[in-house]
C-alpha cells in the first residue's frame, strides 16, 4: 500500500530506538522508499549499519556530510519526503522541535519540510508527564504534527506507566491514513448500528423513537468508501444502504442485540449509532388490542448493547453516541466510562435527532475534545472516521 512513498524515518536517542528497525522493516515490506536519519545519540543505541541493511540505502548520521552524501542533504530530503516519521522521539528532541532549534540533520529537516510529520514520543513515565514536555507536545500538535501517543505498560527503566513507544501497527496505520487517505480503513471490519428499534405491543402497534438512521447510514457509506468491510445492523428506516455493505435488518432491540453480538468478533471497530429502545412491552398481545379493552402497558428493560460490548471488548475500538437533553458533556463522559467506549459523539437531542444535520462534540480519553459546528451528517461521518483513523488502533484481524 505504501509502494513508492518517500518516507523519512528519524530515530532519536531513546531506549526504544531498536524498535525503529521493526517499523523500517515493515515499511520496506510495503515497498516504501525509506531514508533513515539518526541523531548522534540514537547511534549509541543501534548502529546505522542495521538500518543501512534494512533499507539498502545510506543512513544519514550527520548534518555535515561527506561528499558522497550531497544528494541527500537536508533540504533535498525535506522536499522529497512524502512523510517524516520520528520514532522514537525523545523528550530532548520534542523540546528542541517545539523551540525551533535546528542543530542536527533531523531537527533541521523537521523545520525545512512541508511534508506531514508524525511524532512518536517514547520515554520514562515521569519525563512524559513532565509539564514542560507535555506543553511542548501540545505545541507540536498545534503546528499540525501528528502525535502518536505512547502506550502504557512496563517501561525499560522498570517503572509502570505511559511512555512506551506506540505499537508498530498503530504507527503503520497512522502513516497509511495520511498517505492513502481514502483507503485508511482497508482490511478493517466496521460494525455499524443505525436507526430506531420498534418494540411491538400487538400485531400492528409498536413503541419506537424518532431516529431516522441517517447518521448510521452516512457512517456506513463513508466507511465503505474508505475501504472498510461494513456490517450495517439497521432498525427500520426508509434509507438506502451502501451497496458494498452487508446489511442486517432487525426490528426490536433484542434482535439488534443478538445480531450485534453475533458479529462482534469479526469487528475491528464498532460504531453504535442506533437509537435502541430502552424498554419493551412485557407481553406481546396476539392480534390487535381492542379499543374497548383496557390497555395495561407493562414495560421491561431491554439489554444494554453497548454495555455488553464494553464488557466483552478485546481488540475492538468502541464508539458510541450520546444524545442528551441536559448536562451534555458530563453525561456523555459518564456513558463513555460506564461502557468502556474509546470515543463518544455527544449531541443535544434537538440538534440532531431525525434531522439531516447535526452539531456534535467528539470526546475521547481523559480530556480529548473536538466540538464541530452544525454540519450535514455526511460531513459529521467524515469527521468521526477521521478521528477514529487518527486514534487508531492496534487492531489486527
Ligand atoms: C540508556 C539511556 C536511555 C535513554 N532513554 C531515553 C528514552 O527512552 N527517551 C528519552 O526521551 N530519552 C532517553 N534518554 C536520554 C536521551 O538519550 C538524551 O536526552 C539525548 O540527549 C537525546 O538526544 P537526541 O534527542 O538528539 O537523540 C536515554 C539516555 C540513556 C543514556
Amino acid at each position: 500500500m505504501l509502494k513508492g512513498k518517500e518516507i523519512v524515518v528519524g530515530i532519536t536517542g531513546g531506549i526504544a530506538a531498536y524498535k525503529a528497525a521493526y517499523i523500517v522493516s515493515r515499511l520496506k515490506k510495503e515497498q516504501a522508499r525509506v531514508t533513515v536519519v539518526m541523531t548522534r545519540m540514537a547511534q549509541e543505541f543501534v548502529t546505522p549499519l542495521t538500518f543501512q541493511s534494512l533499507t539498502a540505502n545510506m543512513v544519514i548520521t550527520d548534518l555535515v556530510m561527506t561528499p558522497k552524501q550531497w544528494e541527500i542533504e537536508h533540504i533535498a530530503l525535506a522536499k522529497k519526503a512524502d512523510i517524516v516519521l520520528i520514532a522514537p522521539a525523545t523528550a530532548n528532541f520534542i523540546d528542541k522541535c517545539a523551540a525551533g532549534i535546528a542543530d542536527d540533520f533531523l531537527s533541521t529537516l523537521v523545520l525545512a519540510t512541508k511534508a506531514p510529520i508524525l511524532v512518536c514520543p517514547a520515554m520514562n513515565k515521569n519525563m512524559y508527564e513532565n509539564q514542560l514536555v507535555q506543553e511542548n507536545i501540545q505545541k507540536l500538535a498545534k503546528r499540525k504534527m501528528t502525535i502518536i501517543e505512547p502506550e502504557t505498560g512496563r517501561l525499560a527503566c522498570g517503572d509502570e506507566g505511559a511512555g512506551r513507544l506506540a505499537g508498530e501497527e498503530k504507527i503503520l496505520d497512522a502513516i497509511r491514513s495520511i498517505l492513502i487517505p481514502h483507503a485508511d480503513f482497508q482490511d478493517k471490519t466496521i460494525l455499524i448500528t443505525a436507526g430506531p428499534t420498534q418494540e411491538p405491543l400487538d400485531a400492528i402497534r409498536f413503541i419506537s423513537n424518532r431516529s431516522s438512521g441517517k447518521m448510521g447510514y452516512a457512517l456506513a457509506r463513508e466507511a465503505a468508501l474508505r475501504g472498510a468491510e461494513v456490517i450495517l445492523v439497521t432498525g427500520p428506516t426508509t434509507l438506502i444502504p451502501p451497496k458494498e455493505a452487508t446489511v442486517i435488518h432487525v426490528q426490536t432491540a433484542l434482535e439488534m442485540y443478538e445480531q450485534v453480538l453475533a458479529h462482534y468478533q469479526e469487528a475491528d471497530i464498532v460504531i453504535a449509532a442506533s437509537a435502541v429502545g430502552d424498554f419493551r412491552p412485557r407481553n406481546l398481545v396476539p392480534g390487535k388490542i381492542k379499543k374497548k379493552n383496557q390497555l395495561n402497558l407493562a414495560l421491561i428493560v431491554n439489554p444494554d448493547i453497548l454495555q455488553e460490548l464494553g464488557k466483552r471488548k478485546k481488540k475492538q475500538l468502541l464508539v458510541g453516541f450520546a444524545a442528551e437533553s441536559s448536562n451534555l458533556e458530563i453525561n456523555a463522559r459518564k456513558k463513555m466510562k460506564a461502557k468502556s467506549l474509546d470515543l463518544i459523539i455527544a449531541n443535544k437531542i434537538e440538534d440532531g435527532f431525525s434531522k439531516n444535520t447535526n452539531k456534535v462534540i467528539l470526546l475521547w480519553g481523559k480530556n480529548g475534545r473536538k466540538a464541530l459546528p452544525v454540519l450535514p451528517k455526511e460531513k459529521v461521518a467524515k469527521e468521526i472516521l477521521d478521528k477514529i483513523s487518527a486514534y487508531r488502533i492496534e487492531i489486527k484481524r
